[in-house]
């Protein structure tokens, strides 16, 4: 009798996937990672396409792909085992969660926002990732010159995001915009096939000044 389906056959996810002891304790990179390197947080990365790419193109990098879907946390897992690489992990988390208390200060190189959910209707505004509190956690973790990179094709949620982080001042905005060599996300590929717009915007951090949550 049979005993193996296809996903059996597939490297095993979990290999790449974060284990949280303390869910009170920021995380040691140096234990997340194998090897030392810049940190770059992809929130919200869906399937991984993104943050694969990113780090394979990357090598020096260190990736942390943050999803809170099981099952695409898990694509994400088996594309690191797949094509070997050391230098993705995945956590299976909230965003916001994680921002506020898993990450050390000044410790992150870049956080790449790709197209994070718009909730277009008023009343599932609430569940949107980024607000004040989320803005003043990301220019904590950021290290000196370290950046956000935004990617959306909501122009309502892109005014609220950009008021969030332009409010905090240890961040100053730039334009942002990535050459062709620089991975799309699934998302972004789906976008523009249909022809979307997308918005594209960085913010960098210019000192520690105003840093409060
Ligand atoms: C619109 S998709 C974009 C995926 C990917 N960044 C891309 O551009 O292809 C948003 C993703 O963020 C995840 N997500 C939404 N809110 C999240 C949160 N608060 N924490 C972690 N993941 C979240 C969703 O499950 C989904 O996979």
């Amino acid at each position: 009798m049979p005993t193996h389906t296809s996903t059996d056959c597939s490297p095993e996810p979990e290999a790449a996937f974060v284990r949280v002891d303390d869910i009170c304790q920021p995380l040691d990179w140096g234990r997340v990672f194998p090897a030392r390197g810049p940190v770059h947080l992809d929130l919200g990365a869906g399937d991984g396409g993104f943050a694969a790419a990113f780090a394979r193109e990357n090598p020096g990098v260190n990736v942390l792909a943050v999803e809170r879907l099981l099952g695409r946390a898990r694509k994400i897992g088996r594309k690191a085992a797949r094509q070997g690489l050391a230098n993705l992990r995945v956590l299976r988390l909230e965003s916001g969660y994680m921002m506020r208390y898993l990450v050390p200060d000044a410790s992150v190189a870049v956080i790449h926002l790709m197209h994070p959910d718009p909730w277009p209707k008023r009343r599932h505004w609430k569940h949107r990732l980024v607000g004040e509190g989320f803005a003043a956690a990301c220019a904590r973790a950021l290290e000196p010159g370290g950046e956000i990179r935004l990617t959306i094709d909501h122009p309502g949620y892109l005014k609220e995001i950009i008021a969030c982080f332009d409010a905090q001042r240890a961040l100053e905005a730039f334009r942002w915009l990535p050459g062709p060599e620089y991975p799309r996300s699934d998302f972004e590929a789906e976008f523009a096939g249909q022809g979307k717009v997308v918005f594209r915007q960085g913010w960098r951090k210019v000192s520690d000044l105003g840093v409060r949550e």
